[in-house]
């Protein structure tokens, strides 16, 4: 066994450990049948996909509370169809033998992110609704080499996990957020922390082993890709069904404009998660799947 394998084995052996001891069941450490009072908000006025736009100011105290209840569920439902894909990825993946050092692991993976898809998709059925994801989640391009696309499932689900980390982590600690809703994002923040810690080590391990035996030519279309990745996520956090039920006119071209002129600085919009995100590409680009760029600022919004 050598030094890097057996750095291996001792992560998913501490992984294994805290999920066994700090393990959520939603059935049980939620109480999914509290139902969260309309006359608050369900995320802060500052994550609304509306925020900070002139459209904004036109909106009603009322239309405000209602964009933001609609924007909660349309998050357990982004949530929900990611969490879909990362189970069926994985699922595919977890018998091969390049994973046998870390299948111990994907098994408990694999049950949290169904916990969350109930949890997630039992709020919306509850207490709003389920949006479809028009936007498929793990984005079609194919790669030649089975072993980059293996790579590729774990950069986006570690890319999806970190960007909606910091968004569950700011309505877990947002005491004017309802009981349920702070529950949920606590629990999926609690579980989210040792994927994304896994996501870190797998992601630099394969990178490390993977990149330096393909052709420049693929490297440099990977890069690309991730880029592209990073900055089309925001798509389906701007959703045309919810502005139109709010009577936005124009609501179409409204979201149009929103997501052309926005890019991954769409998830750092407080302090908090402007560091996440310049966190992210920077381990991107010390793994070498993203070029050379400034750090993010903090993101008015507009
Ligand atoms: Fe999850
Ligand atoms: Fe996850």
């Amino acid at each position: 066994v050598s030094a890097l394998e057996s750095k291996i084995d001792s992560m998913v052996e501490a992984l294994n450990e805290r999920s066994e001891k700090n393990a959520l069941d939603p059935h049980t450490d939620l109480n999914l049948a509290q139902q969260p009072s309309k006359d608050c908000l369900w995320m802060p006025e500052h994550l609304l996909s509306l925020y900070g736009t002139p459209t904004y100011g036109t909106l009603t105290d009322e239309q405000k509370l209602k964009l933001s209840h609609q924007e909660f569920c349309l998050i357990c439902s982004v949530s929900c169809f990611g969490e879909k894909e990362v189970i069926a990825s994985i699922a595919r993946l977890m018998l091969k033998k390049q994973f046998a050092r870390v299948r111990s692991y994907l098994y408990y993976l694999i049950r949290e992110e169904n916990n969350h898809i109930y949890m997630f998709s039992e709020f919306c059925n509850r207490y709003g609704e389920l949006y479809p994801s028009l936007y498929s989640y793990a984005q079609g391009t194919i790669w030649e080499d089975p072993i980059v696309d293996d790579l590729m499932v774990f950069v986006h689900v570690l890319v999806f996990e970190e960007l909606g980390q910091g968004l569950n982590l700011a309505m877990s600690r947002d005491d004017d957020l309802p009981e349920l809703v702070r529950g949920i994002n606590r629990l999926h923040v609690e579980d989210e922390g040792r994927h994304i810690a896994f996501g870190r080590h797998l992601v630099r391990d394969l990178c490390e082993r993977i990149l330096p035996t393909v052709p420049h030519e693929t490297r440099s279309q990977i890069r690309t890709h991730v880029q592209e990745y990073l900055n089309t996520l925001h798509l389906d956090y701007h959703n045309v069904r919810i502005y139109r039920s709010l009577g936005i006119k124009d609501a179409f071209d409204l979201r149009t404009e929103l997501i052309s002129r926005r890019d991954v600085r769409f998830f750092a919009r407080d302090a908090r998660n402007t560091v996440r995100l310049n966190s992210l590409q920077q381990f991107l680009r010390s793994v070498g799947l993203l070029e050379d760029l400034p750090p993010a600022q903090v993101n008015p919004s507009v």
